[in-house]
């Protein structure tokens, strides 16, 4: 818990009680959010295609921050599964207020080079998904009451052009759409829904595009106003104020969390 440990008094950040899903909880942004919700008491079910790894995130919630924690290997492309176990996941936190999908994948792609087999896997994972999430994320919400929330986790990709990116471009500029639509009907049961556009984040999903491109991390830390890339820590505190009443009237929008990348026009 954040707080003062010597009162015994805690802080839970405007965190509402409910249990909140993580997908993609084993690695990177996905870890370090179900951790930060943990840090403020909330439980936490972690899905991943890695199981191992899931399981080990659930571990560490529990144990460093004492919270329910769950764990499933999951592919999160399976909709199915989705609406199968989302309600079996609020049953065993006692409650669903929120999710994060966090789940996804990238691979460089020029338009040359696009196939159907990795267009779609981008825009399953990346995409389809999250709207498969919300859909089944419904009900539960709505037994865990109005404060219920979602972040979708986009990209600067999503707010701009990359040419290796064309798929993973459509699928976090298309994150931004769904998030605008669900944040409609959520609206009407008093939910939310949010995207974040994080910059360059330490993770493994961005280790080979460091180690394929020389230069490429010094030249996205030189032109960064901060300097640095950001750890996935970073990018979990901010989803997890999105997620909380702190962030009461904040619904359909997304936040950019890139260190002041895209503040700045290269001529
Ligand atoms: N790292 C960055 O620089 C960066 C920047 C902007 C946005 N993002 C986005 O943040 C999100 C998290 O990325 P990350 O950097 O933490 O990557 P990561 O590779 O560390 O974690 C992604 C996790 O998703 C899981 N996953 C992939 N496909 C899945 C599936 N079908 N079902 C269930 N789980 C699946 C992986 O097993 C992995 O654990 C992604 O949507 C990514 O596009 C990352």
């Amino acid at each position: 818990m954040i707080g003062d440990r010597t009162t015994g008094r805690s802080d839970r950040l405007g965190s509402p009680s409910s249990g909140v899903l993580v997908t993609g909880g084993g690695s990177g942004i996905g870890r370090a959010t179900a951790l930060a919700l943990a840090e403020v008491g909330r439980p936490v079910a972690v899905w991943d295609l890695d199981g191992q790894a899931a399981e080990a995130t659930a571990a560490a919630c529990a144990e460093q921050y004492g919270i329910a924690a769950h764990w499933e290997r999951i592919d999160v492309t399976d909709s199915s599964a989705l609406a199968e176990r989302v309600p079996v996941v609020a049953t065993e936190l006692g409650s669903l207020g929120g999710f994060v999908h966090a789940a996804g994948v990238a691979g460089p792609m020029e338009v040359d080079s696009i196939d159907d087999e990795m267009w779609a896997t981008t825009l399953d994972v990346n995409l389809r998904a999250g709207a498969m999430l919300a859909k089944a994320a419904i009900e539960p919400f709505t037994k865990a009451g109005p404060g219920s929330a979602a972040v979708l986790i986009s990209s600067i990709e999503g707010l701009f052009g990359s040419s290796l990116l064309t798929a993973y471009c459509a699928s976090k500029g298309g994150v931004l759409g769904v998030t605008r639509s669900i944040a409609q009907r959520f609206g009407r049961e008093g939910f939310r829904i949010n995207a974040v556009c994080p910059g360059a984040v330490d993770t493994p999903m961005l280790a080979p595009a460091f180690d394929l491109l020389p230069g490429f991390r010094g030249r996205l830390e030189e032109r960064t106003p901060l300097h640095r890339v950001s750890s996935p820590d970073e990018i979990a505190r901010p989803i997890r104020f999105l997620l909380s009443d702190e962030a009461s009237f904040i619904t359909g929008t997304h936040l950019t969390i890139d260190g002041g990348l895209t503040s700045i026009t290269a001529i």
